[in-house]
């Protein structure tokens, strides 16, 4: 009862981004797993689009928020003030990156770190073309909007124009559209793992090429590793999977461990040139709120302390060899514990998303590819979860 008069308020009064939202209501959640008003659990294979890495509720990152909600929360609009957990965890951060990424601009979200850094780079280079990937996804506000990839972004950007202007799209893993870079480019903007497209991994050396050409030309060079970052692909960050460095990377979704927490990171050099002409030229009230950054360093803390990131790799591939060999699928793209199980028709996909419904399974599709569904889980889900998860996931292939 209580629960529907919920629904009721939820669908008059929380704005609406679909015709038809899920509308499964959230009583509390705990590791891999949420549970209804009904006791009913559900496996997390989204979470949240890859922002509980460390499991929902993990006791460390709940004592951190309290700690310092109890300390405090909001003194003054950031980069004025020296707050403990700001500078703790842009110094933990830093030393995780490799060099030169060592200051860290701290925002509310992912969108936010990449306007940020489409505009450091801009401000950095005094160049104003901006390359984007096809299939890319960097967020919802204008400028982020804006690089979503010609022409598959089209859809959404179109009812939104006037965009920014000078941004082109070219093919990820396409070394031939490297010489579309010139002397002209701002930046250069790259998920390292394209996320929304529906798991494209790079290919072997194509990230390297890329590198090459930025500083050929001297257009900087912008992971958004917003999904792929804190662990995701096995490793800390996806650049240090393949071994390129970026000039700047974006840190969102699981950087703020289950808080709203986003960054842009640079070299001093390139990062200080957002200080003067003009002074205060991308300010933010909320960005590195003490209480997100606390949650942050505590969920890497514990990442670090539970070498949680050490195994991800090889529970993506115990899921990924659970799966792979039932008829259904027609492949499985993955990078460490980020999977898209190709079923190769939407008719299927929407099938299986009410079958995974039924079982107590949350799992979506993705952006760009709705023939596919995503397995997204906490990091900290163990093999007898992925293996009683698998059964389940199995169960519902078997009923298409
Ligand atoms: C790769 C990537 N970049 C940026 C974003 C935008 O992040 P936010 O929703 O926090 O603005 C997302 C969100 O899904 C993403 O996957």
């Amino acid at each position: 009862m209580q629960n529907d008069i919920l629904r009721r308020q939820f669908l008059a009064h929380v704005g609406q981004t679909s015709p038809a939202p899920q509308l499964i209501s959230v009583e509390r959640a705990e590791g891999v797993f949420f549970y209804t008003p009904e006791g009913k659990r559900y496996y997390d294979l989204i979470s949240g689009v890859s922002v509980s890495n460390v499991g929902h509720s993990n006791p460390a990152v709940v004592e951190a928020v309290c700690r310092q909600a109890r300390e405090y929360m909001h003194i003054m609009v950031y980069g004025e003030m020296v707050e403990r957990p700001q500078v703790e965890y842009a110094t933990l951060i830093a030393g995780l990156l490799p060099e030169p990424l060592s200051s860290i601009y701290f925002l509310n979200s992912g969108a936010e770190a990449v306007e940020g850094a489409l505009k450091l780079a801009k401000r950095y280079t005094a160049r104003t073309e901006i390359i984007s990937m096809r299939r890319a996804y960097h967020g919802s506000t204008h400028g982020a909007m804006s690089i979503m990839g010609f022409p598959e972004g089209e859809e959404w950007k179109n009812a939104f124009r006037p965009l920014l202007p000078d941004c082109r799209a070219i093919e990820f893993n396409s070394f031939d559209d490297l010489k579309h870079i010139t002397s002209r480019t701002a930046c250069v903007i790259c998920e390292p793992v394209q996320g929304e497209a529906g798991v494209r991994v790079p290919q072997d050396g194509y990230l390297q090429a890329l590198r090459a050409r930025c500083t050929e030309v001297g257009a900087l060079l912008i992971f958004d590793e917003i999904q792929t970052g804190m662990g995701r692909s096995g490793e800390m960050f996806a650049m240090t999977k393949y071994g390129v460095t970026p000039d700047i990377v974006c840190l969102a979704k699981a950087f703020g461990g289950g808080m709203p927490l986003g960054a842009f990171v640079s070299s001093n050099e390139i990062m200080n040139s957002l200080q003067s002409n003009p002074v205060l030229g991308h300010i933010t009230t909320f960005g590195g709120h003490p209480v997100c950054c606390a949650a942050g360093l505590a969920a890497a803390n514990y990442l670090i302390e539970n070498k949680v990131v050490e195994d991800v790799e090889r529970k993506g591939a115990l899921f990924e060899s659970l799966l792979e060999n039932h008829p259904q699928v027609v492949d499985i793209r993955r990078s460490g514990l980020l999977l898209a199980v190709e079923l190769g028709s939407s008719e299927k996909l929407y099938k299986i998303m009410e079958l995974f419904i039924e079982r107590g399974i949350l799992s979506d599709w993705f952006l760009y590819c709705d023939t596919a569904f995503r397995i997204s889980p906490p990091l900290v889900m163990t093999d007898e979860q992925i293996e009683e998860c698998a059964e389940l996931i199995v169960e519902c292939l078997n009923d298409l």
